[in-house]
């Protein structure tokens, strides 16, 4: 029996059906109120508001927890590396030993991009900010593969989820080695995922590159944290470039666009600019006060989350990793107990708690990712490698659902109404 929620607007009720999903909250299914009663709802910001039904990622905010096809990322992280973590988020099942190696063998076989894409690169200033580039150069896939791609063919979309997967920490690390003038690299494919890519941001040509297992580890655990996380703004972003139904390489570029913002995946950039502002712990105080102070644009970046009104517990699994790496590494990062003591000073103040801003993915990631020499620029580019498996995943998902439609909200019209051109 289908539970309803009666609305009555100006003594008219009618029967909203409430739908039930596998765990977190039911949903109201308004998609016929307009047609019923001419009102629209309205939420900007989306903060009440289910997209789509989608059985990918499951975020608990209030428990912080984050599962991916079920299982948690604690046990995903702990005993997965990130190609398998990419087949469970693309097929919805951990793959066995011959999908493993199918899986494998395919995307590394399009690690590669065509030899007239790298001219690309020559257009770009060498300081420009990496994530211009990658939106640029992935934009630009969709030109190499438009006219092969029948988007309702399920393995042409396949083929487009290996090439962009396969080709985003190549496009990444050709944009890196350009920033610094240095020959864009090629992939070598006897490598995994994470040596690759390492292999070609850092190799120098006229030196044999040793791949650190330690870091090579480290990497792979920072694309399985950031490889996927439900409807937010850059995913939600693809999935209504996708509902057009436009090229899969043209709304991974529109994922990439959405994802460079500060609010969202830009937010690790701007923490480590924020810490190296702080500078000591004598200075945090003034800094917390300010992102307190409502009069202050201040805020504190890699703190609080439109889910999470808990500790992310990707930032948790970050922080370990922290520890962790510095000391297999030997480094001793200032910013670590600047970050420590930031976040334990934030989780007693009353603003904080009140307000359920906790760490988020973003808070400790730049301090990993300076341990592992990337430069700050780069730290939302390598989370836009690692999440393109996850928009590419929920953009097949909703390709492969039959009722899937173009996505066209409407608005609350505050403007002028109709009226006459002045005369002339
Ligand atoms: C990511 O959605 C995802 O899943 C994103 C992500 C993913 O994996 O895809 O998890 C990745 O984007 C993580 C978030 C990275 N962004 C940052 O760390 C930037 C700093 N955080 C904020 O800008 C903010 O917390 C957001 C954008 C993350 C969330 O904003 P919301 O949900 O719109 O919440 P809000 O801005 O309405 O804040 C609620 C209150 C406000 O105060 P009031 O107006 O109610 O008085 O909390 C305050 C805010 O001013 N607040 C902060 C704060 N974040 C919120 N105050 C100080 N410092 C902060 N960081």
């Amino acid at each position: 029996m289908t539970r309803v929620a009666t609305l009555t607007i100006d003594g008219k009720t009618i029967e909203v059906p409430i739908l039930k999903g596998k765990c977190g909250p039911d949903v109201l299914d308004v998609h016929a109120l307009y047609q019923e009663t001419g009102l629209f709802t309205y939420d900007p910001g989306f903060t009440s508001t289910a997209s789509c039904s989608s059985g990918i990622t499951y975020i608990d905010g209030d428990e912080g927890i984050l599962l991916h096809r079920g299982y948690a990322i604690e046990d995903l992280v702990e005993k997965c590396d990130f190609l398998e973590v990419a087949y469970l988020l693309l097929y919805g099942e951990l793959p066995d030993g011959s999908q493993r190696e199918s899986f494998e063998q395919s995307i590394s076989r399009h690690t590669m991009v065509h030899e007239q894409l790298r001219t690309f690169f020559q257009g770009f200033r060498r300081d420009a900010h990496p994530m211009a580039i990658m939106v640029g150069v992935v934009g630009a896939l969709s030109a190499f593969y438009h006219d092969s791609l029948d988007i309702y063919d399920a393995q042409q979309r396949e083929i487009a989820s290996h090439r962009l997967i396969a080709k985003m920490p190549t496009i990444a690390a050709m944009a890196y080695n350009y920033s610094r003038g240095c020959p864009l690299p090629y992939p070598q494919n006897g490598l995994t995922y994470s040596q690759n890519f390492l292999r070609m941001m850092f190799a120098i040509p006229a030196e044999t590159y040793q791949i650190n297992p330690i870091i090579a580890r480290a990497m792979d655990i920072i694309f399985i944290l950031h490889a996927d996380h439900e409807q937010n703004a850059s995913t939600s972003t693809v999935r209504l470039a996708g509902s057009s139904q436009a090229n899969p390489f043209a709304c991974i570029a529109s994922g990439i666009a959405a994802l460079w913002g500060p609010a969202h995946g830009g937010a690790n950039e701007a923490v480590l600019t924020m810490f190296g502002k702080i500078g000591t712990k004598q200075n945090i105080p003034e800094f917390i006060e300010r992102a307190k102070n409502k009069n202050d644009p201040f805020r504190l970046m890699g703190f609080g989350h439109r889910v999470y009104k808990n500790y992310d517990p990707r930032a948790r699994i970050m922080r370990k990793a922290c520890y962790e790496v510095l000391g297999q590494l030997n480094i001793n990062d200032p910013l670590l107990e600047v970050a420590l003591e930031l976040e334990r000073i934030a989780l007693e103040d009353p603003y904080f708690i009140e307000k359920k801003l906790y760490p988020n993915v973003d808070f400790y990631s730049g301090i990993i990712f300076k341990a592992l020499e990337i430069p700050t620029s780069m730290f939302t580019v390598i989370f836009s490698v690692a999440r393109t498996v996850g928009w590419v995943a929920q953009w097949n998902e909703m390709m492969a659902d039959p009722a899937q439609k173009i996505g066209r909200p409407r608005q609350l019209y505050t403007g002028y109404e109709a009226r006459k051109l002045p005369k002339k």
